[in-house]
């Protein structure tokens, strides 16, 4: 089945070459402030019409067969955010989660939540948890969700866990490898994002997912997220396919 498809849409999607996708994608969800003003609307409409795109996407980087999609939907600066905006991203977040829950296990699609969830309401809290049960039993797709997530706050989570294992003896800090850090930032287990996609027209990272992107390919674009289209994600993977990617060392 994902053969079938993958051979048909070689053709529509122009230089995608799907038979080498990144594993691993990651995605900052920029513009959707922009695309409302634009539009007259408050900024909060960008944000419903960025959660549409969001399941577009979503579901089209399963039916192609990635491993892994990583989206940036709140981070721990986010909070600073008039008190409407941060309600609306947390009712689109509760409704995503509510869907999910109906419909992940017939799509195989596991989710993951990325960031500190300690200070989320009780029932958004609940949700992920009851996400995660259903995650464990599956295969399938696996889509990171950062909410309330910063990459410097991450790090420094993992150092705070490491110190304390090495308190109890369980480790020793003369053993601290990168490999074995990775046992303790948010992402463990994860493959890292091969590319990074920032829509919107910045170009940083914003604090996210700075431990995993050191070698990721960027792909930057003014499209606004909500305008965010497949074909936009063929760009990106297109670009990505052409990059030489050398680690630090030299071309072969
Ligand atoms: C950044 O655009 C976007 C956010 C801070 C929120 C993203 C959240 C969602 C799309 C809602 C739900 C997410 C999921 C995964 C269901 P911005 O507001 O900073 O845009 P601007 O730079 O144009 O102001």
């Amino acid at each position: 089945m994902k053969l079938a498809f993958r051979k048909k849409k070689a053709y529509t999607a122009g230089q995608v070459d799907f038979q080498r996708l990144p594993r691993h994608i990651a995605v900052i969800l920029d513009g959707n402030g922009r695309w409302a003003q634009r539009r007259g609307l408050p900024r909060t409409a960008g944000h419903k019409a960025g959660a549409e795109t969001f399941r577009t996407i979503a579901t089209y980087c399963r039916e192609i067969g990635l491993e892994h999609l990583t989206v940036y939907a709140f981070s721990t600066e986010n909070w600073k955010r008039p008190r409407d905006e941060v309600d609306t991203i947390m009712l689109l977040l509760k409704r995503y989660l509510l869907e999910a829950l109906n419909t992940m296990e017939r799509d195989n699609v596991r989710l993951r939540f990325l960031g500190d969830m300690s200070v989320l309401n009780d029932e958004l809290r609940e949700l992920v948890d009851q996400c995660n049960a259903i995650s464990a039993r599956l295969t399938g797709c696996q889509c990171n969700i950062c909410i309330n997530y910063g990459g410097r706050a991450e790090i420094v989570h993992a150092a705070k866990m490491f110190a304390e294992d090495c308190i109890a003896g369980s480790v020793k800090p003369t053993e601290l490898t990168e490999n074995l850090f990775e046992n303790y930032i948010y992402s463990s287990g994860i493959p890292s994002p091969e590319l990074l996609i920032r829509p919107g027209g910045e170009q940083r990272l914003s604090n996210f997912l700075l431990w995993q992107c050191a070698y990721a390919e960027f792909y930057f674009t003014d499209v606004l997220w909500p305008d965010f289209t497949k074909n936009e994600l063929h760009r990106a993977i297109a670009a990505y396919q052409q990059r030489d990617r050398r680690f630090g060392g030299v071309k072969k």
